[in-house]
């Protein structure tokens, strides 16, 4: 009989750590596991690596409480493990295919030092098929080691959204969870069992399935997204406003009114390695997913929107304007800067020959850590639109919301607001005296 669980997770990345403590709150003893030494000593000194509202606290606590252990060592927790999770990281390697090397050598480790029945659930975002392989990487080792010891590989992908990642976790829409035997079955049952008080489901499948919900999931938003942006592009060819249009639209129960806000492109970790990745599948499959090519395309394009519309604005003469940006992170509530459509637009400032100044709430750092001083880092929102010729507003930020227009009117050089994300009233902007662009959307 087990008395509580007991488990190990490997990789302390976003979803790993987010797991590994949210499992932990809920009563489950865990040893978050990576080979990045420096990473593990921060941790337990309970400094957390990212950046994620109320992680830090939680971390803390459940470490402080004894449920919440790290380590570099993997052997060391095997013998009394449960169940080991694999979420290191599946980054696309140079054509795009998700690079498997690290979950693969997480199974030749299982493998090499088990010594009694333990479950490999893979819950880093990896192809269809991928589970078959870890199997066999684990055979092949227990076979080198000429023993005989059962275990089972299972699929539980992660649907948690940065920023909103102990609540997504805490109570999600659902659990996907691929399984090929009862008891690794009976066992992730008891795992998510506490969970099952908050009112969610979990879905049991068999193993390619699991595997293809985490990519059709993400690609469908991406999709959604893309779509968005391109009726949004039409709107205002149209003289249509992509604003009523979405709500028009998302008050029908089938489409749903989520995810459906047109903007400057998605970007972070998730959706542009998962539609590349899914892209790449269907390839190897020779089948070509041209609605996915598509929503790439597309968001690439969206990408680069702001920067048109000032270019336009200016009549492409933009040498030696200083332009100010508010927001560098791909989305609000997190430092990521991963596939952000700042990167882009920098590029193409500083190309044009202008002079960029930036704002970000808890991203400035991480900007500094991808490139450097080519960029002005401004003290504070207000200070970064001094003397500006345009302020382009790229994520929504809660404290970019409502801010004081007339500081900000008084402090540019010319009023110009190129909003990203469709977040100010277009009216007011006018009665401002503020000179106001947004997506999908003629200006008033
Ligand atoms: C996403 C999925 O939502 C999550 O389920 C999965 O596990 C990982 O990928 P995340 O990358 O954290 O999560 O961010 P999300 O909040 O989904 O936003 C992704 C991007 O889409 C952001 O750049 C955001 O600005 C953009 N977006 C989102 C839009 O442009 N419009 C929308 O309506 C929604």
């Amino acid at each position: 009989i087990i008395d509580f669980m007991n488990i190990a997770i490997v990789g302390t990345g976003y979803v790993g750590l987010v797991s590994g403590t949210c499992f932990a709150e809920m009563g489950v003893h865990v040893t978050c596991v990576d080979v990045n030494e420096e990473k593990i000593n921060a941790l337990r000194e309970g400094n957390v690596p990212i950046y994620e509202p109320g992680l830090d606290e939680m971390v803390l606590r459940n470490h402080g409480e004894g449920r919440l252990d790290f380590t570099t060592d993997l052997i060391s927790v095997l013998d009394e493990v449960d169940i080991v999770f694999c979420a290191v990281g599946t980054p696309p390697d140079e054509d795009g295919a998700a690079d498997l090397q690290y979950v693969l050598a997480v199974a030749r480790q299982f493998g090499q030092n088990i010594h009694k029945y333990t479950v490999l659930v893979t819950k880093s975002t990896v192809p269809v098929g991928t589970a078959k392989r870890v199997k066999a990487t684990v055979e092949e080792e227990l076979k080198k080691r000429g023993v005989e010891i059962p275990f089972d590989v299972a699929s539980n992908p992660e649907f948690l959204k940065e920023g909103a990642a102990i609540k997504d976790f805490m109570s999600p829409d659902r659990v996907v969870v691929g399984v090929e035997s009862e008891k690794a079955k009976e066992m992730m049952s008891k795992l998510y069992r506490p969970f099952l008080l908050n009112n969610f489901r979990v879905i049991f499948t068999d193993i390619p399935s699991a595997e293809m919900i985490k990519y059709a999931a993400n690609s469908m938003l991406a999709t959604r997204i893309s779509f968005m942006n391109d009726i949004a592009n039409l709107c205002e060819l149209v003289g249509a406003d992509v604003n009523m249009v979405r709500k028009g639209i998302g008050s029908d129960s089938r489409i749903g009114a989520k995810f459906l806000y047109p903007g400057c492109g998605y970007g972070g970790s998730c959706f542009p390695k998962d539609v590349k990745a899914l892209i790449k599948t269907a390839e190897k499959k020779g089948y070509p997913m041209k609605v996915l090519k598509a929503v790439e395309e597309v968001n690439e394009n969206q990408k680069s929107v702001l920067f048109n519309k000032l270019g336009t604005y200016y009549k492409d003469d933009l040498k030696g304007k200083i332009i100010a940006l508010w927001g560098l992170s791909f989305k609000p509530e997190t430092d990521d800067m991963r596939e952000a459509t700042s990167l882009v637009i920098i590029k193409l400032l500083l190309n044009a020959g202008c002079t960029v100044k930036v704002y970000d709430p808890v991203a400035m750092t991480e900007c500094k850590r991808r490139i450097g001083d080519i960029v002005t880092y401004a003290t504070d929102m207000y200070d970064a639109v001094l003397d500006a010729d345009a302020l382009l507003m790229l994520t929504e930020w809660k404290q970019f919301r409502l801010p004081s227009w007339r500081v900000i009117v008084k402090s540019m050089k010319h009023p110009l607001v190129i909003d990203g994300r469709n977040i100010y009233d277009a009216a007011e902007m006018k009665e401002m005296g503020v000179e106001y662009r947004c997506i999908g959307k003629l200006r008033i």
